[in-house]
């Protein structure tokens, strides 16, 4: 295993639509083992593909139990409800937290790391990381979804100051 390189906020890889996983190979299994790692080493509890430079459809997320990583292959969110709001952040942006409107549960669908079919539902906390992952296979970051006077002010101020690379690890960066 491995611990990968988490790519920050101005690589385009960030942006980028991600594409299907075609199959399970040895291949993905290698890159969710180092995912998990690098998830691990970064104190994040969830941990999208693209965030470490591979454009496909794949995440890991810290399982229920929050003893173990539960990888998402092609994962879709089936159904949702509730709105509720919480500070999060995000790996690819070191030092930024900001309150974020989310779904309060979904149900998602997806192949697991054996290929077989996983349907999970989840509320709350474990429900933000999934949309905030799954944002990240459309291209999508936690910043976008602020109202525009606050994503102006973060924006600007990472313009400014660049991205606080020593900030400290927060467990609601995901
Ligand atoms: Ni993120």
């Amino acid at each position: 295993m491995a611990v990968l390189r988490v790519r920050k906020y101005g690589d385009p890889v960030l942006r980028r639509r991600a594409l299907p996983v075609g199959e399970v190979t040895p291949e993905v299994r290698t890159l969710i083992e180092d995912m998990t790692e690098t998830m691990y080493d970064e104190v994040g509890i969830g941990l999208a593909a693209p965030q470490v430079g591979v454009s496909l459809r794949l995440v890991v997320v810290g399982d229920e139990a929050g003893r173990g990583v539960q990888a998402l292959v092609n994962p879709v969110i089936i159904a949702q409800g509730g709105q509720v709001t919480a500070e999060e952040g995000c790996l690819s942006i070191p030092g930024v937290f900001a309150p974020v409107a989310r779904a309060e549960w979904v149900d998602v669908e997806a192949a697991g790391a054996d290929g077989g079919p996983v349907r999970i539902r989840a509320r709350d906390l474990r429900a933000r990381v999934l949309q905030h992952e799954m944002d990240h296979l459309d291209g999508v970051l936690f910043i976008d979804r602020l109202d525009p006077v606050t994503r102006d002010r973060i924006k600007r101020k990472i313009k400014k100051e660049g991205l606080r690379e020593d900030a400290p690890r927060h467990a609601f960066a995901l």
